[in-house]
């Protein structure tokens, strides 16, 4: 029986490196598989009415790989999309991308601007990248535009409450995570969505990202369907 409804999903993309691992190549090549397999993901929204597609493609924290590493995924974010920008307009999907864009280099900046600005009125589906991204700092970010606020008389501190402070979120029009997919095994929330995961379900696998695929996004789906969403409340 189906008992719930998922409007958005949210995926922690792990396991690329040890993927290309596995198989005696560099962990770039592993990153540039992850790729591929975004698309293919991206390509189920419909089927499977997911309105919201939220990936966590490179957080606060990866900043302290190695220069070769960042750089390969900085690229990586270039050529997806420059490759998949006409897939978004042709299946009528918004790009937006959260995170502090100002450390991502120009080159890969201008193109997620410019696709996020190409891709705007689409209205089937919403792909949200997470990029440069943290959880934490997402918080600190909406606090001090809270606080700037508060400080031009535009809002009274007294009527801050959960409802509005999402609104200095960085995408307020994205809603609260029905479902977080994490593959690669770790049980970790690893600072991603802290404040739109609060009530989300979760899922773990351990295949890693490149393998995930249309049969483990059902196995998935199939487990969030099942269970009994109690929001704080006692059981029925
Ligand atoms: C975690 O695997 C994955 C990342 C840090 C990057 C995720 C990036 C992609 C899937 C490709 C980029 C996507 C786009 C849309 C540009 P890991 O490297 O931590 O793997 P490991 O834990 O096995 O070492």
């Amino acid at each position: 029986m189906v008992k719930n409804k998922l409007d958005h999903l949210a995926i922690i993309m792990d396991g690329n490196g040890r993927w290309a691992k596995q198989r005696g190549l560099k962990r770039t090549e592993g990153h540039k598989a992850g790729a591929e397999n975004v698309k293919e993901i991206i390509q189920l929204m419909e089927k499977y009415q997911i309105k919201y597609l939220s990936l966590y493609a490179f957080s606060s924290e990866n900043w302290r790989r190695s220069p070769a590493e960042i750089n390969a995924l900085m690229r990586l974010l270039k050529e997806f999309l420059d490759g998949y920008e006409v897939e978004l307009m042709k299946n009528d999907i918004k790009l937006l991308a959260i995170g502090r864009f100002e450390k991502i280099p120009p080159f890969a900046r201008q193109r997620l601007l410019e696709v996020i600005k190409s891709t705007k009125n689409n209205s089937k589906g919403v792909l949200t990248l997470c990029f440069s991204y943290g959880g934490r700092e997402e918080i600190v970010d909406a606090a001090k535009k809270v606080a700037a606020d508060v400080m031009a008389g535009n809002l009274n501190i007294d009527s801050l409450d959960e409802s509005n402070f999402t609104n200095y979120l960085y995408a307020p029009e994205v809603p609260e995570v029905d479902l977080m997919i994490r593959t690669s095994g770790e049980l970790r929330i690893s600072n991603f969505l802290l404040w739109q995961l609060a009530y989300s379900e979760f899922y773990v696998t351990d295949k890693l990202w490149p393998d995930f695929d249309e049969l483990e996004l059902n196995k998935a789906l199939n487990s969030f369907y099942g269970r009994e969403r109690r929001f704080g409340k006692e059981q029925a």
